[in-house]
């Protein structure tokens, strides 16, 4: 992703999709370069493709960029807070400054919430839809030289994200997706796909 500074401006890339599933790699460190509300909302088109069973449309993108990411700092402290008492440590200045930079770690960020159902199959399948459409969105940043990742962790699993995004009760977050434009080397790791297949040609 060398030159992403003049690529945001001028040239955009397009990948194919066999090269952009192999290149995608989880980017931890990005530039600054900010990225044009338009660019985002290819991307989250591409994620709305995802397929999904009875078209529920179970994804909620709530997108923050420049200092709409402020209002996310509260929640990721809150939840270097809840991790300190679970290892039954204080928490420190330091603990609470990372948690505000890496709400700044990226010039975009993305929480896929998801509406949750009372039938728990429903609700398995619109989370798996979640994950579809987040993995389409992680693709096609890739296709377009956006660096990206998607991450959990307890300001998600323990919905400190909610009240942020002013979640109903059937809500809640699936994922926060990080995005941006990046230099940092990568090195994709996978065990050989024949491990980890069955094949059956014969009655
Ligand atoms: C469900 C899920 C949750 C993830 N949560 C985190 C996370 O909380 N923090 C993190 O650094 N990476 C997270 N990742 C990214 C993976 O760690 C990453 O995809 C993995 O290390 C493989 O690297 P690659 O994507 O570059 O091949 C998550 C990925 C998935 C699918």
């Amino acid at each position: 992703m060398a030159n992403a500074t003049s690529q945001a401006q001028e040239v955009r890339p397009t990948l194919d999709t066999l090269t952009a599933i192999r290149t995608r790699r989880a980017i931890k460190q990005y530039l600054d370069t900010p990225i044009p509300k338009e660019w985002v909302e290819e991307l989250l088109d591409a994620a709305h493709w995802a397929p999904n069973h009875n078209l529920t449309h179970p994804w909620r993108f709530h997108v923050f960029s420049g200092d709409g990411r402020e209002r996310l700092v509260a929640a990721r402290e809150q939840a270097v807070r809840f991790a300190a008492q679970r290892r039954g440590e204080e928490v420190t200045d330091e603990m609470l400054g990372l948690a505000r930079q890496k709400c700044y770690s990226s010039p975009v960020i993305i929480i896929v919430a998801m509406v949750g159902d009372d039938n728990p199959i429903v609700d398995r399948e619109n989370y798996a839809a979640c994950w579809v459409a987040i993995e389409n969105l992680l693709l096609a940043a890739t296709a377009r030289g956006l660096g990206s990742y998607p991450s959990t962790g307890d300001w998600i699993d323990q919905n400190f994200v909610g009240p942020v995004l002013g979640l109903t009760e059937k809500e809640r977050p699936v994922s926060c997706v990080f995005l941006g434009y990046s230099e940092q080397p990568t090195m994709g790791k996978r065990l050989p796909v024949a491990r980890h297949t069955f094949w059956y040609t014969e009655a």
